[in-house]
């Protein structure tokens, strides 16, 4: 049997059709494997949300294409984001490169692997949102489930609209159905995807609508969702998270900026006021809320103001996690046009005060759990210490706890003794 070999990049939309790709590559026969030097397929699903995610890969692949050498008949090929960035340019930009495969292209993998000459598929197709493929899960107690595919929304510093194309969700049925087959195969939490997860609409069903459904479904413990665009948070979907205990006390809410002069230069659709009350709604409706978001420093135009709004945005918010990034220039969008005003070194600089600050922040945030019981999905062994089992509270901080009967897939309630900015650290006082 041949086999193929798959590296994931970016979002966990990329990891969810990495599986996708997975499903489909074994219905033509091939195989799995965790070295490249064994496989017949190499495959890179790939992200472009920023310039550094796609030097790594660049690199990656001619470092597999040099490892592969004359080995008769295996194919190199990139997917995903960055594929559709660049396109069939990619073939002559990496001499060996057999093929090129955007994100709307995985049906057709198997016709491009017969390719003779190298292939680019990169055709984004409005009406392709991949019902009724089988996607080759990772095991374990979380799956993924992708609602709805690309972005409409065009901030001006993103590339995702154009290398994800259109929006357009699943049918509820459908995916009630695949959450029902996740929940019988042994899974306990669910993730729902998408890019502005909560934009979810098909025939008349909303995304809060769909949340009840999904908290419904028998055997699915946690119900999560990423990514909520702040300007698509409807009462419903508030409410609908208010009511369901299964849907977790947890929100990646991205703000990207705490100045509403860089909001409005990003096109994001909101103001910073619109954001502090949403936040407030939200920790209204459900008990125990917790937050995390996304922040880009050195947009252009940026001024020192403007950071130090989004500094003390952070900390009015009191976030418990943040990504944060410093801005990378993409060509073909809005924002590709307008000259930069931030140095690297600058950029650097914003970035390192926010991490630092992020840092005390999620510490603070650990400790006020000190002494109290939380709940915890098992997950599997901790990665650190030794023997120590690990999972996840209903805010999606990371618990690790000495050893017990409980086992993955559990819902064990433990009680927490120390903490690190990232870890809660505890013993299991029930089930
Ligand atoms: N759909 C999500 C975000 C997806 S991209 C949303 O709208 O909230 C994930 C994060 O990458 C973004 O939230 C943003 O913070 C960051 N990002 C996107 N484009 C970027 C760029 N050009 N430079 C730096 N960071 C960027
Ligand atoms: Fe990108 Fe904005 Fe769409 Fe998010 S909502 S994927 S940041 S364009
Ligand atoms: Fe990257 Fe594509 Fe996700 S650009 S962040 S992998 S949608």
């Amino acid at each position: 049997m041949r086999a193929f070999y798959l590296e994931s990049y970016g979002c966990q939309m990329n990891l969810a059709d990495s599986e996708l790709i997975a499903g489909v590559l074994s219905g033509c026969g091939y195989r799995p494997t965790d070295a490249a030097e064994d496989a017949d397929v190499i495959l890179l699903n790939t992200c472009a949300i920023r310039e550094h995610a796609e030097q790594r890969v660049a690199q990656r692949v001619r470092q597999l294409i040099a490892a592969r050498g004359y080995r008769e008949g295996v194919k190199i090929g990139l997917a995903g984001c960055m594929a559709q960035h660049h396109r069939e340019k990619l073939l002559s930009m990496v001499p060996g490169l057999d093929f090129v495969v955007g994100p709307d292209g995985y049906r057709r993998l198997g016709e491009l692997l017969e390719a003779e000459a190298p292939t680019a598929d990169v055709q984004l197709d409005r009406d392709e949102t991949y019902e009724g493929l089988l996607p080759a899960r990772a095991d374990g107690v979380r799956a993924w489930l992708t609602i709805m595919r690309g972005c409409n929304r065009f901030c001006t510093f993103c590339v995702v609209p154009y290398v994800r194309g259109r929006e357009r969700s699943l049918p509820a049925d459908v995916l009630i159905e695949e959450l029902e087959t996740i929940a019988a195969s042994g899974y306990r939490e669910v993730v729902l995807l998408g890019q502005t997860v909560n934009a979810y609409r098909h025939d008349g069903v909303d995304f809060g609508e769909l949340l009840r459904r999904c908290a419904a479904v028998d055997g699915i413990e946690r119900v999560r969702f990423t990514s909520p665009h702040p300007a698509d948070m409807t009462d419903s979907a508030i409410e609908a998270m208010g009511d369901c205990p299964e849907v977790c006390p947890y929100i990646h809410l991205p703000l990207q900026s705490g100045s509403d002069t860089i909001l409005e230069a990003m096109d994001r659709g909101h103001t910073v006021s619109e954001y502090r009350e949403l936040v407030s709604r939200l920790r209204d409706a459900v008990p125990g809320m917790s937050f995390s978001t996304d922040i880009i420093v050195g947009y252009p135009g940026e001024t020192e103001e403007d950071f130090e709004a989004t500094s003390s945005m952070m900390d009015e918010i009191d976030y418990d996690h943040a990504f944060l990034f410093k801005y990378s220039a993409r060509e073909g969008t809005r924002a590709y046009k307008v000259a930069e005003t931030v140095s690297e070194k600058e950029k650097g600089r914003r970035l390192q005060r926010l991490i630092e600050e992020q840092e005390h922040r999620s510490l603070a945030s650990n400790h006020r759990t000190l002494g109290l019981p939380t709940e915890v999905l098992v997950e599997g062994p901790a990665k650190r210490q030794n023997g120590w089992m690990s999972g996840k509270n209903p805010q999606f901080k990371t618990v690790v706890f000495e050893p017990t009967d409980a086992g993955p897939g559990d819902l064990v309630r433990v009680e927490v003794s120390s903490a690190t900015s990232h870890t809660l650290v505890g013993r299991q006082t029930g089930l």
